[in-house]
């Protein structure tokens, strides 16, 4: 069963040419844009191959996307320079990764479902890492989900464990101020990983 914080498993799925999750960004994220400013702090955890923090970046914000794949960081510079904006980088595991207090204006995590063990722990460390009054912008799917991915190829882990309920995540961000909390049926066309009827959960979370 996929347990999500292995780097050989997201290096052989980012070894094909192209783009696992395409180069677009992520729908819900570009909703936000809103509330996106130039030079926000940003941090973009699980970025995978880029598509996020390149077009955060392209907004003008200020981003350090991290992931623990060495071949998704290369292809993510590849694409930020393809559409000619700059980003930090860092390969790393998050889980044991040392996170700043209130370093950051914006963090963004589409997808990124760790193990049950380390999932609250990673979502209070977004938290953590959050000044007073960032923002956190995350999507994940939710259990349905698992009945989704059986009937098209929409992806998400097939862990029930790993998947988002709305109490979950209120528990998990408490403290925080939830702007948005939804759980909603979408249509993905993210590459060829997330392809067709999801079920999804999307949070947007003031710090206090
Ligand atoms: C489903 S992919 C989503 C990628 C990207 N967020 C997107 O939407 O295109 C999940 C990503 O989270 C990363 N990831 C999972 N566990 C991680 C951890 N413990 N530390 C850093 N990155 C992690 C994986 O390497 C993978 O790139």
């Amino acid at each position: 069963m996929f347990t999500g914080h292995n780097s050989k498993f997201w290096d052989d799925r980012y070894s094909q040419s192209d783009y696992a999750f395409g180069t677009e960004p992520n729908q819900f994220l570009t909703t936000q844009q809103s509330l996106l400013k130039p030079g926000m702090k940003t941090l973009v955890v699980g970025d995978g191959e880029g598509r996020n923090g390149v077009w955060l970046a392209q907004q003008g914000l200020d981003v350090l996307s991290v992931d623990l794949s060495p071949i998704g960081l290369e292809k993510m510079q590849a694409l930020a320079d393809r559409k000619q904006v700059q980003l930090q980088t860092q390969c790393a595991d998050l889980t044991n990764w040392e996170w700043t207090e209130a370093a950051y204006d914006l963090v963004v995590s589409i997808y990124v479902h760790f193990d049950s063990d380390v999932r609250q722990r990673m979502h209070r460390s977004m938290l953590y890492s959050l000044k007073p009054g960032g923002l956190i912008i995350l999507e994940g799917f939710n259990p349905e989900q698992l009945q989704y991915q059986r009937e098209y190829a929409s992806g998400g882990p097939n862990n029930p464990a790993m998947l988002f309920d709305p109490e979950m995540l209120r528990q998990d961000f408490a403290g925080g101020e939830i702007l948005e909390l939804v759980e909603t049926i979408t249509e993905l066309h993210e590459g060829k990983s997330h392809n067709g009827k999801a079920a999804v959960i999307r949070l947007v979370l003031k710090k206090s």
